[in-house]
């Protein structure tokens, strides 16, 4: 049974404070795990509570979502079954009582979510993914990685926020990661050859100051060849345009290329794209409510291209219920915080999956030193991880936790690789 609930005031990788939770159970075991936060969220995640108490962290500290854990979470939570993740989660969300989770923040009840399932494993004397299988095999997941950032997480950059890179033709995880962090270093000596910054963005990519988002997606196939590798077979691009960002009053602003458009003619650019370049994977290529336009822009491209619900579904059962019936998508992000319970996470993923859909596990841009989505990709089958740029210690350590992972299972161990992909065309 949970014998203590902790809540603790912590830093994230942006020097802002986030959530962290300590959960000891009867026989002992106890973890700690902890919370992270976005930078360009979504209008419908999860609320995420902070004091507004200017005195502290301008603002932004999280004492009230730690007291809610001390005071309010704990005390319901103890003597509780502790295997029992479902039930916990559903009584916190009921003790919350609101759609949202903003009475207690979604960060208090993650916090505590997330270190409950860590110290159930540690009980169990298993690694986190092997606790949280439900499978029976284990599929090491096909890096995502941002390996020159733009939008809000690089000032004077792309309008686009992530160019990513996928090495989806490596044999194994661990070949992938190096193939993606050789091409990361090869676009480093690119851009200074061409004296371009190569100062690093809140997740641990480049953010050269473009004269265009075409020209990032010139400079990383320049990088991928150079590096040795074929971009098309062993290495496909990825973005993450988060439209959302973009987009006011109607209509889609690319500041860099002194353009506006329309969503029908964002689509078009896209179609463009789609063709011109190796492109597997855009993320948020239109605004959170444009339904009508992800539905067409899906029967343009979505046979061709994985499309990536993250703002637009944000790892909500009914949102992405909505996308499955309206097909809007083939794909959708998830985000633990955008939901707050691990158990609601792993619904939106089984929905997924059972619709055909692709999921990608993803971290936030404000990230701490927790791996749990590393695990959690590998125990659900995900098929795609998207963790930053092989840079930064907030990025690695999931990269590092794969490794781990990968090592553990030895030749148990299987590489998604291209058949993340086999829905497309
Ligand atoms: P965020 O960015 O964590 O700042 O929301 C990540 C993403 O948009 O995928
Ligand atoms: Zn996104």
């Amino acid at each position: 049974t949970i014998k203590k609930v902790k809540g603790h005031e912590i830093l994230d990788s942006r020097g802002t404070p986030t959530v962290a939770a300590t959960v000891e159970l009867s026989d002992g075991s106890s973890a700690w795990a902890a919370v992270p936060s976005g930078a360009s969220t979504g209008t419908h995640e999860a609320a995420e509570l902070r004091d507004g108490d200017s005195g502290r962290y301008h603002g932004k500290g999280v004492l009230k979502a730690v007291h809610n854990i001390d005071k309010e979470l704990a005390p319901m939570l103890l003597d509780m079954p502790a295997n029992d993740q479902l039930t916990a989660d559903q009584t916190m969300m009921a003790l919350d009582g609101t759609p949202n989770k903003s009475r207690l923040g979604a960060n208090a009840i993650l916090a505590v979510s997330l270190a409950l399932s860590r110290a159930v494993a540690n009980s169990k004397g298993v690694s986190l993914f092997r606790s949280l299988n439900q499978l029976g095999g284990y599929l090491l997941p096909v890096p995502m990685l941002n390996i020159l950032n733009g939008g809000k997480h690089a000032v004077d950059s792309t309008d686009f926020q992530e160019f990513m890179i996928m090495p989806v033709g490596a044999p194994t995880f661990g070949e992938a990661l190096r193939m993606s962090t050789e091409i990361f270093h090869t676009l480093k000596s690119i851009l200074r050859k061409r004296w371009l910054s190569t100062n690093v963005g809140d997740e641990g990519g480049f953010a050269p100051s473009l004269g265009s988002n075409a020209e990032a997606l010139e400079l990383i196939l320049q990088a991928i060849e150079q590096a040795g590798y074929q971009p098309g077979s062993d290495c496909f691009l990825a973005l993450d345009a988060a439209a959302s960002e973009l987009y006011h009053d109607g209509k889609y602003v690319l500041e860099r290329e002194g353009r506006t458009l329309t969503s029908a003619e964002l689509i078009e650019f896209y179609e463009k794209w789609v063709a011109d370049y190796p492109i597997i994977s855009i993320e948020d290529a239109l605004f959170e409510d444009d339904w009508e336009g992800w539905q067409l822009l899906n029967t343009k491209v979505g046979n061709k291209v994985q499309l990536v619900g993250d703002d637009l579904y944000v790892t909500n059962i009914q949102r992405l219920e909505q996308g499955i019936t309206c097909r809007t998508s083939n794909s959708i992000l998830i985000k633990l915080n955008q939901i707050g319970t691990l158990s609601e996470t792993i619904a939106a993923v089984d929905l997924a999956h059972r619709n055909d859909w692709t999921t990608v596990i993803s971290h936030r841009s404000g990230e701490t030193e927790d791996t749990t989505i590393a695990d959690l990709a590998v125990a659900l089958g995900a098929g795609q991880i998207k963790t930053g740029a092989p840079s930064r210690g907030e990025r690695t350590c999931k990269y590092n936790r794969l490794l781990a992972i990968e090592a553990e299972l030895g030749t148990e161990a299987r590489f998604a690789g291209k058949s993340a992909f086999k829905h497309l065309k």
